[in-house]
């Protein structure tokens, strides 16, 4: 019993000897990277951050420890938060070496996107091989050639929001979808019904659900990934499969439907056919690249720019005078003759400037895309350890009233100088830094331009009205995943006159 005693004594002495070690080396630690708010022993910050917006309560905290970065601790793990314009630019794009990685996350790597999906993957040689193929179709001077794919594709969607508006929300994620697999595959959907249609948001929503309850303790405490499944909370596992099986179908079946109709002969013009029949593709690990980044077009493309054409029809229903102003623009340019194309772009700079302040307003990455320090680093006297966790507060950064005065209004002609022509603007906390930076954000910009001015063009938003003919108010907000998207509402989307009604008629035959 004596015996049983002093060991169950010595157990409890080391464990609150190693627990106050740690602690105590935690504290060293903290005196000497950037603050960070109330963090607890052990639990750290885990329970004050909220589910709901953690990047204002991040910017809170920041504002408080009056400091650009801060640290945010969970369970021992640390991530630093950058919560400035001015040190995100100097870490991530003037340092941008030392911050080109993205940490492992233990639950994606369990369910295989870590090593194949470009925008999760650690840096090294198939990341460079990712970026150096994606580049060479999305640079700046080459994406000029999806012009007519963008300009083809948002017909029927237009047309679809004249017969069905009160549907408009499903009308742009079938939109961005058709667009996204026509320019990665060729592949032209054929209804709402068609699986490969949603499987981009999908598997969107399975890397966001990474983060779920049972997962965040894999992604705290990477050796529970080596509990059996059958073990009470190993529900991961489950999840694990589901997910890795979705991949595979992202990977394997528009790809190989590709290659199919190649050997008949009848493959539509798509980057995957284009890479195919590059000269030097050789062998299956060649092919495996191209399997990989092709998939990786549907996924980046589909949501991102569904949540932003969402968020313009937000914008444009709560604001009547950006709708007038812009049509002024447009009609002047196309005299009502045709609908606006890509290449009006440079003469409709209230419409680029529209494009750029849904952007701005509603971030679709609110925190960005997930970072990691290579080398240990210091700013502002502050250590950064090598492999911590980063994020950078672009809401903050976008939301930042000495840049942009009144942040939570929707105003354009914040982007335009006194003479209606667009200012520079830093769009980096948008689209990424350095390295890393989003690959496809000239196409994007194109697509979302060409959706506002045909958008604009044709139709006239405003609030939807209940039955007894009051207007329903429309709560601005957004949802809290990685892609985040303004919240469901209910709006009116009505063809402006008769013109607008004659031309979405014979849409199929406008230029
Ligand atoms: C409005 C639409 C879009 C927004 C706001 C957006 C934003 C971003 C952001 C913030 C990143 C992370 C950059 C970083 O870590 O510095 C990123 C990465 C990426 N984006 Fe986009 N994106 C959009 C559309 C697209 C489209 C249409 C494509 C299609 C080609 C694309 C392809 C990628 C890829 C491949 C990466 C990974 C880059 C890497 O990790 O090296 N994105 N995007």
């Amino acid at each position: 019993m004596n015996e049983t005693l002093s060991i169950l004594t010595l157990c409890t002495i080391l464990i609150a000897t190693l627990f106050l070690d740690s602690y105590q080396k935690r504290r060293r630690l903290q005196a000497l990277i950037p603050p960070s708010h109330n963090a607890l022993p052990f639990i750290g910050n885990a329970l004050s951050i909220p589910a709901l917006s953690p990047w204002k309560t991040f910017h809170a905290w920041s504002k408080e420890l009056d400091s650009e970065l801060i640290s945010v601790w969970a369970f021992g793990q640390l991530t630093i938060i950058i919560d400035s314009a001015k040190a995100t630019r100097e870490l991530l794009s003037h340092r941008s070496a030392n911050y080109v990685d993205r940490p492992r996350i233990p639950m994606l790597d369990l369910s295989g996107w870590t090593d194949t999906v470009t925008s999760l993957m650690p840096y090294g040689d198939t990341w460079r091989s990712h970026r150096r193929i994606l580049h060479r179709q999305f640079n700046i001077s080459i994406v000029s050639g999806f012009k007519s794919t963008q300009e083809a594709q948002i017909k029927p969607f237009l047309t679809k929001l004249y017969t069905t508006p009160e549907e408009f929300a499903r009308h742009v994620q079938h939109f961005t979808s058709s667009l996204a697999l026509m320019v990665a595959y060729g592949y032209q959907i054929a209804d709402e019904e068609d699986e490969l249609s949603t499987m981009a948001f999908e598997a969107v929503e399975a890397i966001s659900k990474a983060t779920f309850p049972g997962a965040v303790a894999v992604n705290t405490f990477p050796s529970l990934r080596n509990l059996p499944e059958w073990f009470p909370g190993a529900g991961f596992h489950t999840y694990a499969k589901t997910s890795r099986k979705m991949l595979e179908d992202l990977r394997n079946r528009p790809f190989d439907m590709v290659k199919e109709l190649m050997a008949q002969g009848k493959a539509l013009p798509s980057i995957t056919r284009t890479l195919l029949e590059e000269p030097n593709i050789l062998s299956p690990h060649d092919e495996e690249r191209i399997r990989e980044v092709a998939s990786m077009v549907y996924l980046a493309g589909a949501e991102t720019t569904f949540s932003a054409i969402k968020t313009m029809i937000m914008a444009f229903a709560l604001n009547p005078e950006a709708q007038r102003r812009a049509r002024v623009e447009i009609d002047t340019v196309t005299a009502r003759e045709r609908l606006p194309t890509l290449d009006d772009q440079d003469v409709l700079p209230y419409v680029q400037a529209i494009v750029r302040e849904a952007l701005r307003w509603i971030p679709i990455l609110p925190l960005g895309v997930i970072r990691s320090s290579i080398s240990g680093d210091i700013y502002n006297g502050k250590i950064i350890p090598a492999g911590t966790t980063i994020f950078w507060n672009a809401w903050a950064i976008t939301h930042d009233p000495d840049v942009y005065p009144d942040p939570d209004a929707f105003r354009p002609e914040r982007f335009l100088d006194a003479d209606g022509h667009l200012v520079p603007d830093d769009e980096k906390a948008v689209f990424g830094y350095g390295r890393r930076e989003c690959v496809g954000m000239h196409f994007a910009k194109n697509t979302l331009f060409n959706a506002a001015a045909s958008m604009l063009a044709l139709f006239e938003f405003g609030k939807a009205k209940d039955d007894d003919g009051n207007e329903i108010e429309i709560t601005v907000g957004c949802t809290d995943a990685l892609v985040s998207h303004p919240t469901d509402f209910k709006c009116s989307i009505r063809p402006r006159d008769e013109i607008a009604v004659q031309a979405l008629q014979g849409i199929g035959s406008l230029a």
